[in-house]
């Protein structure tokens, strides 16, 4: 079986994991720049300053409160990986030319904030950031590779977050507006498909990665979500407007929560956790707060702030696609079972079934179709995988080549899982990016030797290396699969 012709093969990435040239163009500071480099075992850091001048880090995970009145800033003795990423700000021709050699059809990049409006709350945008991904749509265009782009991915203008709280305030809602105004307006015609927010539903757990908001209660949490919420409503409905031929899409973090016995109670447990991620979803696809949050809201004690128009915004503004990551599946236990493993900004209980990703992450390529029946069941919206992939170390021979077999079986177990969603069950699946389809800096852990691309870059977690380009094994397998549309997985 293969893939209908038409289906978005491509890969995905982000700005601030990959762009670099963090001043360059005149981009302002975002919350990404603030953020120090991490490990599997040691947490990245925020970098901030107090009115007194005396400075301080606080861990993103455990996330717990940056307090009152703190300045993040970039400090003196600390290494950002965000600063250079992997710097596709200097060299896009070479790497679209490579995603174009590999016969991408599409490629997922997201815009960088602050480099269209560097404080946030600017009136006018910063025509050399406008420019610069005008140049990067034109090149992928010459390729006809058509850009997928993330408004807003684990990046907010810092001056928001210091002068706003960021997401907390409600203000924030239309400076958003306003850039994705300015986003639709500049690039009609080059751009079709949207999302407004990576992975929204991290809110919940990071909520400075997702939305500059340096408070971490469930009130601050909820509150801000529902900025977002309402932004992009706003936002589908204004895409629509500026250019009909615009598809705007949600992203959620998905995986498969499996009960880890028949147990009733582990059974209702997997329920719940599931229904935490189908919260945001449900919002931004059906247009109205489902009856569990509302009561869970009752439970805590949090009463969200709501403008009388939220509503009918939320109803008007339904999303044309679901995005989302995904990458491994999670067991949840009603009883202590002591065997903890980790996975995307989550962890659960070891599945006896699974092996893991050297950082713990599980690999289940059968989780991926249940996850897409779940969601195509609940919806009936077409689905859009944008993140999948493996976090490995990899090895470069003496000869320069780099044989990253496990990368191969891992996409090729996904894939399979995919086409049978595709057409034995009948799931609507538009696309399919692997994420990092070019070595970039680990979100999580800020780590350079967690990589997932198809393309090898020549950079070490201390910030060392050429930043030149190789090609893996991977990469003339994936461009076997594309050619083929899905066809051709094996691995000679
Ligand atoms: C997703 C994010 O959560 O997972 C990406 O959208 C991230 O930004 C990816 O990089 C993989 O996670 P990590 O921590 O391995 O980089």
């Amino acid at each position: 079986m293969s893939l209908p012709k038409g289906f978005l093969w491509g890969g995905a990435t982000a700005a601030n994991q990959f762009e670099g040239g963090y001043l360059d163009g005149g981009k302002g500071l975002s919350t990404a720049d603030v953020v120090t480099a991490g490990s599997h075992t040691v947490s990245r850091r925020i970098t901030y300053t107090m009115p007194d001048g005396t400075k301080h880090t606080q861990p993103i995970m455990p996330y717990e409160e940056i307090p009152e009145g703190a300045v993040c800033d970039v400090q003196e003795g600390y290494y950002y990986p965000s600063h250079i990423g992997i710097d596709f700000y200097h060299r896009y021709k070479e790497d679209i030319a490579l995603f174009a050699e590999m016969g991408f059809k599409c490629f997922r990049l997201s815009i960088n904030w602050g480099r269209i409006f560097p404080n946030g709350d600017d009136e006018t945008p910063n025509e050399e950031g406008l420019k610069f991904y005008d140049d990067v749509f034109d090149e992928l265009l010459k390729y006809n590779i058509e850009p997928v782009v993330t408004i807003s991915h684990y990046e907010t203008p810092l001056t928001l977050v210091n002068k706003y709280g960021g997401w907390l305030d409600r203000r924030v809602i239309d400076f958003y507006v306003l850039y994705c105004e300015t986003l639709f307006t500049r690039y009609k015609g080059k751009v079709k498909y949207w999302m407004t927010f990576n992975e929204i539903n991290i809110m919940g757990m990071l909520p400075f990665f997702a939305g500059g908001v340096i408070k971490a209660t469930p009130q601050a949490k909820a509150q801000a979500v529902h900025h977002q919420f309402v932004a992009s409503a706003k936002v589908v409905k204004l895409g629509h407007q500026i250019d009909p031929e615009n598809k705007v899409g949600l992203m959620i973090a998905y995986g498969s929560t499996y009960a880890y016995s028949c147990d009733p109670k582990d059974q209702a447990l997997a329920m719940e956790t599931t229904q935490n991620s189908h919260f945001y979803s449900d919002v931004q696809v059906r247009g109205y707060y489902p009856a569990y949050k509302l009561k869970e809201y009752e439970r805590l004690g949090v009463k969200v702030e709501m403008a009388s128009e939220d509503a009918q915004t939320l109803k008007e503004g339904c999303v044309d696609y679901l995005g989302f990551s995904y990458y491994s599946s999670s067991c949840v236990s009603s009883k202590p079972v002591g065997n903890e493993t980790g996975g995307n900004f989550v962890s659960g209980v070891k599945n006896p079934y699974l092996k893991a990703s050297d950082w713990g992450w599980q690999i289940d390529g059968i989780g991926l179709r249940i996850a897409l029946n779940r969601l195509w069941e609940r919806y009936q919206k077409p689905l859009f995988i944008v993140e999948n992939g493996l976090g490995a170390v990899d090895t470069v021979e003496e000869d320069g080549s780099i044989n990253d077999d496990y990368r191969i079986e891992y996409i090729a177990e996904h894939i399979k899982e995919m086409d049978k969603a595709v057409n034995y069950d009948g799931v609507d699946l538009i696309g399919y990016t692997p994420w990092g389809c070019i070595d970039l800096v680990s979100a999580g852990t800020g780590e350079m030797k967690k990589r997932y691309g198809f393309i090898y870059v020549d950079r070490d977690d201390q910030g060392n290396g050429s930043l030149n380009r190789s090609k893996k094994k991977s990469f003339n397998w994936y461009k076997k699969v594309i050619a083929s549309d899905g066809e051709d997985l094996s691995n000679d």
